[in-house]
């Protein structure tokens, strides 16, 4: 079911959380599908409801670093980041910390790293807090699917499964957080809401890229972030049969636009959606306009490429 995001539902939601159910939350970045990180049957119901495969580990959320340092060895690359970026759209995976807080091994899908998050929204902070247990969230849709940035689609996409859905209107962002992994030399795992240039600006580095092949974030599986229609990438019109998703002006007789200005931020925020809704008038196809590479279309490009491998 699907709850205003009132005190008395966080409450309620983080007690359902304890208790070994799902509970949906929004986050700056798209909804996530929460349980309790250190409850084991609780974690295996998110793989059972995205349909995922087992070999994906989970990003843990926290309210603040100081309950990142209780489960990961905060370096000091780590600690610059947070400093930077936490709360905000920035995923880390970093060393475990060994004999720390119980979270269950399934979360990190027997990994010695953990992945660590977190969120700036409001709702999630309250949510976080209130349950005070580590929150292992995926992004609450069915695996391979495209990310779930309002309360409706959690429930299109999930439905039963989730024990409550706290609505929080429709994800700012829209696209979801940047992964960088500092257990080894600093490495993009997945560009995301925060643009890998303000990372390596503050880093004072590049960014190493994650060599394609090995999975350790299945952000990186060829096929994901799909809709069932197939996509056609960089198009300037639509063919018969197929619907255009349009970028600034290369709108023309688009069926929906993802910035008429031509603003990446806005089209971050509209991608999933539209793309949703297109996909729910079962075209032939969907046909994109090209979206430029720099800041937040590294990101925009990379689900785009993703949901236009074949499957
Ligand atoms: O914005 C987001 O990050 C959203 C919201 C809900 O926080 N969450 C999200 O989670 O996108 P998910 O599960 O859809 O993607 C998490 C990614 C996966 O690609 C996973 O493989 C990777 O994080 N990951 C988790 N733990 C990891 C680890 N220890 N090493 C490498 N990658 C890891
Ligand atoms: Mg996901």
């Amino acid at each position: 079911m699907i709850v205003p995001a009132d005190t008395q539902n966080i409450e309620a939601a983080a007690h359902a959380l304890l208790e070994g159910k799902l509970v949906a939350f929004p986050t700056e970045t798209v909804y996530g599908l929460g349980a309790n990180a250190t409850n084991g049957l609780a974690v295996v119901r998110v793989f059972e409801a995205k349909g995922r495969p087992r070999f994906n580990p989970l990003i843990v959320h926290v309210p603040d670093a100081a309950a990142a340092s209780e489960l990961a060895d905060m370096t000091p690359l780590a600690v610059l980041l947070a400093e930077r970026f936490w709360p905000g759209p920035l995923t880390m995976v970093l060393p475990r910390r060994t004999g720390s807080l119980t979270v269950s091994e399934l979360v990190m899908a027997g990994l010695d790293t953990i992945a660590i998050r977190v969120p700036s929204h409001e709702i999630a902070q309250s949510f976080l807090r209130a349950a005070a247990v580590p929150v292992a969230a995926p992004s609450a849709n069915v695996s391979g699917h495209v990310s779930a940035t309002h309360a409706s689609h959690v429930f299109e996409d999930l439905g039963a499964s989730v024990d409550r859905i706290i609505d929080g209107g429709a994800a700012r962002i829209g696209l979801e957080s940047t992964i960088v992994s500092l257990a080894d030399v600093p490495t993009l795992l997945r560009a995301g809401a925060i643009p890998r240039e303000d990372i390596e600006a503050a880093l004072g580095q590049r960014l190493a890229v994650h060599a394609s092949g090995a999975i350790t974030a299945p952000g990186q599986l060829a096929s994901h972030y799909a809709p069932r229609s197939p996509l056609r990438l960089n198009a300037t019109h639509a063919h018969a049969g197929e619907l255009f998703l349009g970028f600034g002006s290369i709108g023309n007789g688009a069926a929906l636009n993802l910035s008429e200005g031509a603003d990446l931020r806005e089209a971050a925020a509209n991608l999933f959606a539209h793309l949703r809704r297109l996909d729910a008038r079962r075209p032939n196809g969907i046909a994109v306009a090209p979206i430029p590479a720099n800041g937040l279309g590294e990101a925009i490009n990379d689900r785009l490429r993703r949901a236009a491998a074949p499957r």
